[in-house]
């Protein structure tokens, strides 16, 4: 059978990413352009900053991809691209250049969602992967607790109610002045700190078991830092970071084993920013031996934006005979399982 070689762009939010797939499993290219360094002097990701870089990069990033995977326009397949969610500016210029690369090349194009994107992560490098099964897909803008029920097939069982992990992460970083991005921050810090030093609410939503809720923890946090200044009390930041990392732990492993302890379902995947955690990836395995459940986590590389993700699930959404046309738009808040 003739291989299926997609091309695939990121541009969401503050990485321009291009890649290039075989068969939907196997990475031949993965190029990413970080726009960390600009956002970083600001605190955070500036939507208009984010545009224009995405802007000046985007052909770069896609001719390197196909340059390390040593082929041209004419040797692909279709060409991927994420058109929702995320920023509408930066998802703008990533769905025009796949527009105008597949419209020239005479190529299918497909669209794709970003969240499916990061929960397609886990099939790099693990063949074996298949539908069904359970998926914590956290970010900096999502927090999902999902049922992959076929390729393309998914149903959400909980949400976040407010904040994203990921933006938790982000804003309690800023708080005791780590900067951004606060995830991989806080991860280090903690370490050295002891997640038991205090004791940050867990926040269960009455009636709603799989709901998240973070920003109850981020206020507790912040009350915790003004309460030590108001009384002159030196913050020990390592123990606000692994303190707070515990609280958002105990929530998303709890919540993700309750859903698993109900539905029988015996594996299980992590996926997205945060899930490049460490700390996380660890409390994870545990929960999952202790309880007989598989756990598939992507590499860190795979966790956070990246376009090798939007390849694989644009390989399965060509196969099921996705094909989106030239008037494909920008979809800031495009629901997962939506179709347009
Ligand atoms: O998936 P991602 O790259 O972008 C979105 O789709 O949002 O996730 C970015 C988020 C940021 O909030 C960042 O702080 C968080 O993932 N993150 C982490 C870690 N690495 C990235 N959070 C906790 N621990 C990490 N090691
Ligand atoms: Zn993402």
């Amino acid at each position: 059978m003739q291989d299926t070689l997609i091309l695939s762009i990121e541009s969401s939010c503050d990485e321009t990413a291009a890649a290039v797939v075989k068969n939907g499993r196997e990475v031949l290219s993965n190029v990413i352009y970080s726009q960390i360094d600009i956002h970083t002097l600001y605190g955070g990701v500036v939507p208009e900053i984010a545009s224009r870089k995405h802007i000046e990069k985007i052909n770069q990033v896609v001719e390197e991809a196909l340059r390390q995977a040593q082929l041209s326009l004419q040797d692909i397949t279709a060409v991927a691209v994420t058109y929702g969610p995320g920023l509408v500016g930066a998802l703008l210029v990533g769905v025009s250049a796949a527009k105008a690369i597949a419209f020239a090349a005479g190529k299918p194009l497909v669209g794709v969602h970003h969240i499916e994107g990061h929960i397609c992560a886990n099939y790099i490098d693990h063949p074996e992967l298949k539908p069904p099964f359970h998926c914590l897909v956290v970010s900096g803008g999502h927090t999902h607790l999902v049922c992959v029920k076929d390729y393309g097939q998914y149903e959400i069982l909980g949400r976040t109610r407010d904040d994203a992990a990921g933006e938790a992460f982000d804003k309690v970083a800023r708080a005791i002045g780590l900067g951004y991005p606060g995830g991989p921050k806080i991860d280090r810090i903690s370490n050295e700190g002891n997640p038991e030093a205090i004791d940050f609410p867990r926040a269960r939503i009455e009636g709603s078991v799989y709901d998240f809720s973070f920003s109850g923890l981020k206020s507790a946090v912040l009350n915790y830092l003004n309460s030590c200044e108001m009384k002159g009390v030196a913050i020990n930041r390592a123990d606000v970071a692994a303190s707070f990392q515990k609280a958002v732990i105990d929530v998303l492993v709890g919540h993700s084993m309750e859903a698993m302890e109900q539905s029988g379902e015996k594996i299980f995947a992590i996926a997205g920013g945060v899930a490049s955690n460490t700390h996380l990836r660890a409390a994870m395995e545990q929960a999952c031996e202790k309880r007989g459940i598989t756990l598939y986590r992507p590499e860190p590389v795979f966790c956070t934006d990246n376009a090798a993700m939007i390849g694989v699930a644009g390989y399965y959404e060509y196969r099921n005979g996705v094909r989106h046309g030239w008037d494909l738009n920008a979809v800031p808040n495009l629901r997962l399982g939506d179709r347009i």
